[in-house]
């Protein structure tokens, strides 16, 4: 079939690339030059699993043109994929201006029927509006129909969702385009669901709330533990064990980060009350989120009472391990409370570095988690990278001035701690030891 994907952000890129190796002739058009020019030579914009090889092979095969002619783009394609940034406002709401301007912009080359799909996370209602704006714009109501079609990719291991998923969601209100997306599909051989525009794009909205809540709720168990000598993890592995709960997302920590979770519960939230509709339980996942990643600054200050010219370590800076995305980590808060409480930082990620200095360019950078370690008061762990799980404890007492742990991602193992001579060793949810 012949596509055309508009955005060669994060979803779009992956979009383009997958439809691509399933027989499909793709073209993406981005107006960013100078991602353009990277993409045309093989260079990925992003990190993610596969996607050199993918995107090397793509080229080679020619499956996806990568363009900044939005014409030729519109008018060679029989399904428009519209996968630009939709970011929440201060107010929570979504802002969809770029999907906006993205309509306006392909309106004139609408010249015969075509799929107009929405990647893009929307709120309700967002396929009636863009039907209402093509209208607006006179293309003629035979030479499209509107789609919802939302992504539910993980960051990391996006192209292996794509192909892989456990569903495909497709919102239209046309048994035309309904053929249309299942063909498109059929390859992937993934359960569809089909629905109306306004539930497809629920789903996606639902979808993250509903993780957050598993993530928030545990998170809030887990400081119940730490008080009541009670183990999160055993007690996330027993409710694992039951089919109806899910081993998956029950891991505690210093809360949920990234691009989606932060966004889409706000976004989830406000899209409610504007329909006059309290969504209390999200409300109260958003708010647990935002107390549990600066955990570790309140741990600090309990532990110190003054932290003030103490020398703390970050160890991980990303929102999760196997990525350079520092968006919404919880390192970025707790930065910024241990700055506002005049603490020198140390910092050490081994792929999020050059991100993070360009919100805190005045913080140390370690090339190695040993020689961010040095003479430190503390150190935090916000993020499971596998090189820390085999952290050399003793080596640890032996460098830092007082060997502080804060283990936001309840990585290190008790036993050891105890073993090294630890002097104060604080998890989420796996009790405390104090020396
Ligand atoms: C998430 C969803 O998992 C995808 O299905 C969805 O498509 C995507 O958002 C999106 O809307 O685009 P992603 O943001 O890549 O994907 O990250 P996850 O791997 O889901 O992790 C999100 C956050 O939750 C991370 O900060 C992670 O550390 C945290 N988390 C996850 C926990 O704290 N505990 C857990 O048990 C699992």
């Amino acid at each position: 079939m012949n596509i055309c994907v508009i955005g060669a952000g994060y979803v779009g890129l992956i979009t383009a690339l997958c439809f691509g190796k399933k027989e499909n002739k793709v073209v993406c058009v981005e107006k960013n030059r100078d991602k353009l020019n990277m993409l045309k030579n093989g260079v990925p914009t992003i990190f993610e699993e596969g996607l050199e090889e993918l995107l090397k092979e793509s080229l080679n095969t020619n499956s996806v043109k990568f363009t900044d002619n939005l014409e030729m783009g519109i008018k060679s394609s029989d399904i428009l994929f519209i996968a630009v940034g939709t970011p929440t406002k201060d107010n929570w709401d979504v802002d969809i201006g770029q999907v906006e301007a993205v309509i306006n912009l392909i309106s004139p080359y609408i010249n015969k029927y075509k799929v107009v799909v929405t990647k893009s996370t929307v709120p309700v209602g967002t396929q009636k509006y863009i039907t209402s704006k093509l209208l607006e714009n006179h293309v003629s109501k035979e030479y499209f129909d509107v789609v919802s079609n939302p992504e539910f990719l993980r960051e990391g291991k996006a192209i292996y969702d794509f192909f892989y998923g456990d569903k495909i969601v497709i919102g239209s209100e046309s048994q035309k385009a309904f053929e249309v997306m299942r063909k498109l599909y059929e390859p992937f051989k993934i359960k569809m669901v089909l629905t109306n525009p306004e539930t497809a794009e629920l789903i996606k909205y639902t979808s993250n709330a509903l993780l957050s809540v598993k993530i928030s709720f545990m998170n809030e168990i887990a400081n119940l533990c730490n008080k009541a000598c009670a183990d999160i993890d055993v007690i996330a592995y027993a409710l694992g064990l039951d089919k109806r709960i899910s081993p998956l997302f029950l891991k505690a920590g210093i809360g949920y980060g990234g691009s989606c979770f932060p966004k889409d519960t706000k976004a989830l939230v406000k899209m409610s009350e504007n329909y006059n509709c309290s969504l209390n339980i999200v409300k109260a996942t958003v708010d647990v989120n935002e107390k549990q990643r600066v955990l570790p600054v309140d741990i600090l200050l309990e532990h110190y009472k003054i932290i003030e010219g103490k020398t703390v370590a970050i160890l991980g800076l990303t929102f999760k391990p196997d990525t350079d995305d520092i968006r919404e980590a919880p390192s970025l808060y707790i930065i910024e409370k241990l700055l506002k409480n005049k603490v020198n930082i140390k910092a050490y990620d081994p792929m999020g570095t050059k991100k993070i200095k360009n919100i805190f360019p005045d913080i140390t950078y370690c090339d190695g988690m040993y020689e961010c370690l040095e003479n430190c008061d503390a150190m935090i762990i916000c993020t499971e990278w596998n090189e820390f799980y085999s952290i050399d404890l003793c080596k640890v007492k032996e460098i830092m001035r007082e060997s502080v742990i804060i283990d936001g991602r309840n990585m290190l193992d008790i036993e050891k701690i105890k073993e090294a001579n630890i002097k104060a060793y604080y998890s989420v949810g796996k009790g405390n030891i104090k020396n």
